[in-house]
């Protein structure tokens, strides 16, 4: 099989119209910087290697995903210029497709269905072309008396451009299939406009040279959307954002408010699932079939069961097993882990520790380092004091445990199998198993108090 093409994203500079310390490629799309979208797609269209051109300190090179090579720009602005950085790993003999990273719409088929033309033509160079788009700014379209591409005339200044290539529709959208070798000769050839060595200036060569230059048109304008500043980024979002949410639904996800509702790329989520609205999924985040997710719940990084019900919760790094149950107004944190058919409830937060199979937190707690074992129910309020202002401990609390409202677990301690504690205890020593820990001034009742109060002379 013969190996698939190199694909080269253009992705140097720092965007200035973003206003932005990050540089442009790097803002996210629905949770992934927008040139992992293209180099994704690069993939997914077949490419045998993938090559993004960075500047020095852009940061861009750091921020690849795994598999994707990167070559600096370290000189010469434009992109040609940046065509040029990447030679050394353009082979004699091999297609290059070269691509935008500000265009993170890009669809996989559409690369491959343009790598197919080129191929099939047998053209030096084939690129995109849609008329579909508003053409202001854009490289125009100029056809040859046969229909090949004679040149490109960049309007992004309309100083000196003729009138009759105002008036072409066609536009180049900025996504080409080349012959390796007569790309790097061609563009050896190209000087500078403007102090930038255009990309573009390779077909008028090409075509004067007697080489096939062909286009493919596309109706994708999706796909030749790029992003130059944040409002243009609001709008590619909205998209990939709807795009994301239609698949899970073709999934067998429901949503209540897909308006509302936030999934970043990469969220998996069972099916028969209901995200209701105002619900926020990021990052690293699974979720099991049958859930009730929200209104207005945030999941990120977390691993979520089957039959989850979650209203108003905030989990990040959090795992919790089928069939629990979460708020409304849990908090868990990382390390949280909740058994199955487990109960915490509202104004709960847990951090880093294990609330076992059946066991119920229901109301106003905080549990920091513990262990809680199966069938336990804590009572309202109880407390784990893990920080002793210095270090944190660990609190363990056997199977079975009751815990009256209002007790405090100062760690490190260990409260036994089927053991109670009294209501408003501060539990500073170990329960033993079945016992009942009760660590609270006794009571004392003032006899007539009342009545004292009442004869007291007023001032
Ligand atoms: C380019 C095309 C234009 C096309 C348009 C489609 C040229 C000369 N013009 O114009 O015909 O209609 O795309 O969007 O190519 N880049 C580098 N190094 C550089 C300069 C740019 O890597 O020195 C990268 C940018 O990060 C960007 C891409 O190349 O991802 C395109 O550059 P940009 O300056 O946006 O070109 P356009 O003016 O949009
Ligand atoms: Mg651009």
């Amino acid at each position: 099989m013969a190996a698939g093409p190199i694909a080269l994203v253009m992705a140097a500079g720092h965007g200035t119209r973003m206003r932005s310390s990050l540089a442009k490629v790097l803002h996210p799309v629905c949770g992934r910087p927008m040139l992992h979208w293209v180099t994704a797609a690069a993939l997914g269209a077949g490419a045998a290697k993938v090559v993004c051109v960075t500047r020095p300190g852009d940061g861009v090179a750091e921020a690849l995903p795994e598999g994707v090579e990167s070559v600096e720009q370290v000189e010469g602005e434009g992109t040609g210029s940046a065509v040029l950085a990447a030679r050394s790993h353009i082979e004699a003999g091999a297609t290059v497709l070269v691509l935008s990273g500000d265009h993170p719409l890009i669809a996989a088929d559409l690369i491959a269905e343009l790598a197919a033309a080129h191929g099939k033509a047998g053209a030096a160079a084939t690129l995109l072309t849609t008329a579909e788009l508003d053409p202001t700014g854009y490289g125009r379209i100029v056809r040859a008396a046969d229909g090949s591409v004679a040149r490109i005339v960049e309007t992004k200044s309309e100083d000196g451009v003729a009138p009759e290539d105002l008036a072409i529709r066609e536009i180049n959208i900025g996504t080409y299939a080349f012959d390796g070798d007569a790309l790097l000769d061609a563009l050896d050839q190209i000087g500078e406009t403007g102090g930038e060595r255009y990309l573009t200036g390779v077909f008028t060569l090409l075509s004067e040279a007697g080489q096939r230059v062909s286009a493919h048109p596309t109706k994708d304008t999706l796909s030749s959307l790029g992003v130059n500043t944040r409002a243009g980024l609001l709008e590619v979002e909205r998209i990939a954002q709807r795009r994301i949410i239609e698949d899970h639904a073709r999934a067998g996800v429901s949503f209540v408010s897909p308006e509302s509702t936030v999934v970043e790329v990469g969220v998996h989520i069972g099916q028969d699932t209901v995200v209701d609205s105002g619900v926020t999924l990021r990052g690293e985040t699974r979720i099991g079939e049958e859930c009730r997710l929200g209104p207005h719940t945030t999941i990120a990084d977390s691993d979520v069961g089957r039959g989850v019900a979650a209203p108003h919760c905030f989990l990040n790094g959090a795992r919790v097993d089928d069939g629990a149950s979460l708020g409304p107004f849990a908090y868990l944190r990382p390390g949280a882990h909740i058994g199955e058919g487990a109960k915490i409830g509202s104004f709960v937060e847990v951090k880093n520790s294990r609330v076992g199979a059946g066991a119920k937190v229901p109301h106003l707690s905080y549990i920091g380092d513990a262990d809680v074992g199966e069938d336990s129910n804590l009572g309202a309020g109880t407390i784990t004091a893990n920080y002793d202002g210095r270090e944190k401990h660990r609190t363990t609390i056997g199977k079975r445990v009751k815990s009256g409202i209002h007790t405090s677990l100062v760690a490190p301690v260990h409260v036994g199998d089927d053991a109670y504690t009294g209501a408003g205890s501060v539990i500073t020593e170990d329960v033993p198993e079945g016992a009942l820990g009760i660590a609270r001034p006794d009571q004392k009742n003032v006899e007539g108090y009342a009545k004292r109060a009442e004869d007291r002379p007023s001032k």
